[in-house]
């Protein structure tokens, strides 16, 4: 199937900080077809985590538009925005962006439980699923601060996976973790490609991870090059 899922067309991403502007995102367009793995390098600072902001509508392109399923997702209001990106979209933040109160299982259980009539026996086995998918069934109820930094990141990665997205657009999955553990979450992530026809657009300084992509974009100066 040639579905396109995720497109972007035309984006423009500026920050206006008092009287300088920079032009972070200059003109980007991109389509992500069901089930496809594309990977974006680039050298720091080239606006690959503000693309991928604008494109999971976490925040508004100044320009450009971006179409989730064929819809446009970018112009929606902040909740149908919210309610869209739970259904079908997973993000794994550069940062982790784990909530410090809960533990691990109550993070990946996160998003489901924030659905409308959600099942928490269901909920809690399938996160139970992720946390053991992840490798981390033996760390359940630590919070992210009594967790490594290898270790919080496959509870974000969890956290993703979790409501089956249809696309999971991830920055720089595996930055934090050791050769094999990295390997294993890239074995993860391509069953769960295959399982489920999930795409994924994965940003990574790892070559292997990069390689193993069906497409790699170079980004320079908010621009593919
Ligand atoms: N909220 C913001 N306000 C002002 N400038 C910003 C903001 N967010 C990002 N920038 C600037 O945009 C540029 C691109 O940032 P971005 O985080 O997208 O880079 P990146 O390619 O992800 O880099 P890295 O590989 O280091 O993560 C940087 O120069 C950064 O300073
Ligand atoms: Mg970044």
């Amino acid at each position: 199937m040639n579905n396109v899922v995720l497109e972007a067309k035309n984006i423009q991403k500026s920050f206006t900080d008092g009287k300088t502007t920079v032009n972070v995102i200059r003109d980007l367009s991109l389509q992500v077809m069901q089930g496809e793995f594309v990977s974006i390098v680039g050298s720091s600072g080239s606006g690959k985590s503000t693309l991928l902001h604008v494109l999971g509508g976490l925040e508004r392109p100044n320009e450009g538009m971006v179409f989730l399923n064929g819809q446009r997702f970018d112009s929606l209001g902040e909740a149908e925005r919210g309610f869209q990106r739970n259904e079908h979209l997973g993000f794994v933040y550069q940062f982790h962006h784990l909530l410090p109160e809960f533990t691990a299982l109550e993070n990946i259980a996160m998003p489901l439980m924030l659905r409308k009539g959600a099942d928490f026996k269901k909920v809690k086995e399938r996160a139970e699923y992720l946390l053991e998918r992840v490798g981390l069934s033996h760390r359940m109820t630590h919070q992210p601060g009594e967790l490594s930094g290898g270790e919080r990141q496959r509870v974000a990665l969890a956290r993703a996976l979790v409501t089956q997205p249809k696309v999971m657009l991830a920055d720089e999955p595996t930055g934090n973790l050791d050769r094999k553990t990295a390997i294993s979450i890239f074995e993860l992530l391509s069953d769960l490609r295959n399982e489920f026809n999930m795409s994924m657009l994965i940003v990574t300084h790892d070559e292997q991870l990069a390689k193993s992509a069906n497409r790699i974009l170079h980004m320079q100066d908010g621009v593919w090059v």
